[in-house]
């Protein structure tokens, strides 16, 4: 078997590393990978979100399947355009990925068939926007409808910084097109949690669950990051809770889109809130996490091939998937200055120090003309390990993530701690 994965981030290096386990895998090619993925894969000078080049690529190779990671080509209509042309892809079409890529079209969905979530409304109109945030009581959740890479979510701590984020959003259009409309909703207090199914739009598959750390420091302090750490499954994930939030948001999530001519195919990622009223859905996401994918694959007993060909198939009724009860914790290494300016072409040293039970998954990382690992953006390595416990894991990751090094580096040292 043949497959072309897309992107470059740790979450693909992850995606690349379980398929390569799989005994029929002949050949992985990605694009456009990074100097994790060149180790044990063909990676090819090709953008994420190039679809025409990344389409004939995939006739080209004569690969048997793509699976795309991250959510701008989704949301681009890649699945789309590869299906049209008579070429197999894991993912959602377009129209499903907008559970992600149109907050507005998920709140709707998710009002209208009953699914808990934060009470909101949308605007289109800054006025109308700005009148009804004078009537709410701080904190006040600001979103963009759109995709903003993360950084579309505003929690306002007064009627002044959420008119301000308004301003930004709707007038300054600091997100350009994404803040055409924005969602103003409720503030959810709990814990908050990652959950994935695999779904071909009927069969829904066994879930995972994980926590992910986006604050950039100790204690959840400073700005918001892509993420900095990630541990599964959850401690306080209970069978009594997968039910609910199974029965609650997952399984009619994926109905409600084929009732709306959205049939939802590939990986659905609900992003959770338990408060004590029960699961509440903050979002929904159309693909793998990241860094959570770092965390749930090393648990997936399953040839992740097989399941994907199943989803694209739509035979996953009849395919087992099975996930190991242990217990597994990544922690981001990230550049210096990161999630602000920081410098890159840094050498990394010490990656073949580490325990042969530890694994590291690149994100931003390249070799250098010399054939050396260098840093290459913001995140730069997921270093993983797994034990009976989360506290064993955890010791192993930091066990070993100190061996790891280059100017500037930083990490955080509470992850799964809390
Ligand atoms: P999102 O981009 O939707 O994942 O939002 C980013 C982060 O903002 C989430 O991971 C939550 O921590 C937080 N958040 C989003 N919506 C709410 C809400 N309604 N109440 C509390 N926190 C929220
Ligand atoms: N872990 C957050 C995300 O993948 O969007």
């Amino acid at each position: 078997m043949k497959i072309l994965v897309i992107g470059s981030g740790a979450r693909e290096h992850a995606i690349v590393w379980k398929l390569k386990q799989s005994r029929q895998v002949e050949r992985i090619l990605v694009a456009p990978g990074n100097a994790g993925t060149a180790q044990i894969a063909d990676n090819l000078l090709i953008d994420a979100t190039d679809i025409p080049r990344l389409l004939a690529a995939a006739r080209q190779n004569k690969v048997d399947f793509t699976f795309v990671g991250p959510e701008t080509p989704l949301a681009a209509g890649i699945v789309d355009e590869f299906q049209k042309n008579g070429l197999a892809i894991f993912g959602p079409s377009q129209a499903a990925a907008r559970i992600e890529s149109s907050k507005v079209f998920s709140k709707n969905l998710m009002h209208t068939y009953g699914i808990p979530t934060a009470a909101s409304r949308s605007f289109t109109a800054f006025e109308d926007a700005e009148a009804y945030v004078k009537l709410q009581k701080p904190p006040i959740v600001l979103k963009a409808d759109g995709l903003a890479a993360g950084k579309g979510v505003v929690i306002a701590q007064s009627v002044e910084e959420a008119v301000s984020a308004l301003n930004s959003m709707m007038r300054d259009k600091e997100f350009g097109e994404a803040g055409a409309q924005v969602v103003i909703e409720e503030y959810l207090s709990g814990r908050e949690m990652s959950i994935f199914v695999f779904s071909d739009g009927v069969t829904i598959s066994p879930p995972v669950t994980a926590c992910d750390y986006k604050r950039v420091f100790d204690g959840n302090n400073g700005p918001n990051t892509g993420g900095m750490g990630s541990f599964s499954p959850p401690d306080f994930y209970t069978d009594i809770l997968g039910e609910r939030v199974m029965n609650e948001v997952m399984r009619p999530t994926i109905a409600a889109l084929a009732q709306e001519n959205s049939t939802y195919s590939g990986v659905l990622y609900g992003g959770l809130m338990i408060t004590s009223d029960g699961p509440k859905t903050i979002e929904f996401n159309c693909r793998l996490g990241d860094p959570e994918t770092q965390v749930i694959l090393p648990r997936l007993e399953t040839d992740l091939a097989d399941i994907a060909a199943a989803v694209i198939e739509r035979r996953l009724d009849k395919q087992e998937i099975a996930w190991s009860r242990k217990a597994c914790v990544g922690v981001v290494m990230a550049s210096g200055g990161y999630p602000g300016h920081y410098r890159t072409g840094l050498p990394i040293t010490g990656l073949t120090d580490l325990d042969k039970d530890v694994t590291v998954f690149h994100a931003g990382t390249k070799l250098d003309p010399m054939g050396q690992v260098v840093t290459a953006g913001g995140r730069v390595l997921t270093v993983v390990a797994s034990g009976e416990t989360l506290a064993q894991a955890r010791q192993k990751v930091y066990n070993n993530i100190s061996r790891i090094g280059f100017e500037g580096a930083h990490y955080r040292s509470d992850i799964a701690k809390f």
